[in-house]
């Protein structure tokens, strides 16, 4: 489904990603793990075309996105989920929810409602005033809108306290179960392995292992290296 090829990219002279190359087959959820600053929010951004890779290319279901709009590549069906958590603050949980275009009507707030029920109950209330849980969860519901083929979470439960960190776990889960495929990045790699069944570990813009995630608990000197775990 997404296919990143040798993909380079940079912020002006910086050389941030090097030959970076993954893949997320349909119904799969995939972690991108690593460090503070091992390039996983750069990778999400340079699929989406904020920062569009130089060198390498995007594949989108089959078709090649590389360095495509955001918009464009939200059209197409991937829908992003960015680590800033950013809502329309003036507006209220519902209206956040009803500015996304629709690209199919196989999601719709019902169904989003059904799988965030503590929205459903402050559905009227202004985004500005959730908490980092609940716009979390905001920012996730209004991807879902979209009805994506993909998901791309960018570290979903960081600063979020251990009991919303669970309920978002479990969500994740069930989206998965839903059919939709994820590309999730974390830094907490203990949270993640709930969630995924195959990993790619980043260091220093490079993959540096791939693998399952039964590969992967069994690599003491990856963990040790690159993951502090
Ligand atoms: N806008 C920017 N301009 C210049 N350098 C940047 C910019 N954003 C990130 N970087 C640098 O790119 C590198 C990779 O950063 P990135 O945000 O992709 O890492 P990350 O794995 O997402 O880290 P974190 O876990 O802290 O979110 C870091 O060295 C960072 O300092
Ligand atoms: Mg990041």
């Amino acid at each position: 489904m997404l296919d990143v090829k040798g993909i380079d990219t940079y912020y002006g002279l910086s050389h941030i990603l090097f030959d970076v190359t993954l893949k997320v087959g349909a119904g799969e959820v995939v972690g991108l793990l690593g460090r503070n600053g091992a390039g996983k929010s750069t990778t999400m951004k340079s699929i989406m075309g904020i920062v569009p890779p130089r060198k390498g290319t995007v594949t989108f279901n089959g078709e090649n996105v590389t360095g495509g709009k955001p918009f464009m590549l939200f059209r197409k069906g991937i829908g992003y989920v960015p680590d800033d958590r950013r809502v329309f603050a003036d507006l209220c949980v519902d209206d956040n929810l009803d500015i996304v275009h629709q690209r199919s009507k196989e999601w719709d707030k019902e169904r989003v409602y059904d799988l965030f029920p503590a929205l459903r109950e402050i559905k009227a209330r202004r985004a500005g005033h959730l908490s980092g849980g609940e716009q979390q969860m905001l920012t996730i519901a209004r991807a879902l809108m979209g009805s994506p083929d993909l998901l791309l979470l960018d570290e979903p439960t960081e600063g979020l306290a251990p009991l919303i960190v669970r309920d978002l776990e479990q969500q994740i889960s069930k989206l998965r179960d839903a059919g939709i495929s994820i590309l999730l990045s974390e830094q907490n790699v203990r949270s993640a392995l709930k969630m995924i069944s195959r990993a790619y570990v980043i260091d220093n813009g490079r993959i540096r292992f791939e693998g399952t995630v039964e590969e992967l608990e069994a690599n003491e000197e990856v963990k040790k290296k690159y993951l502090m775990v």
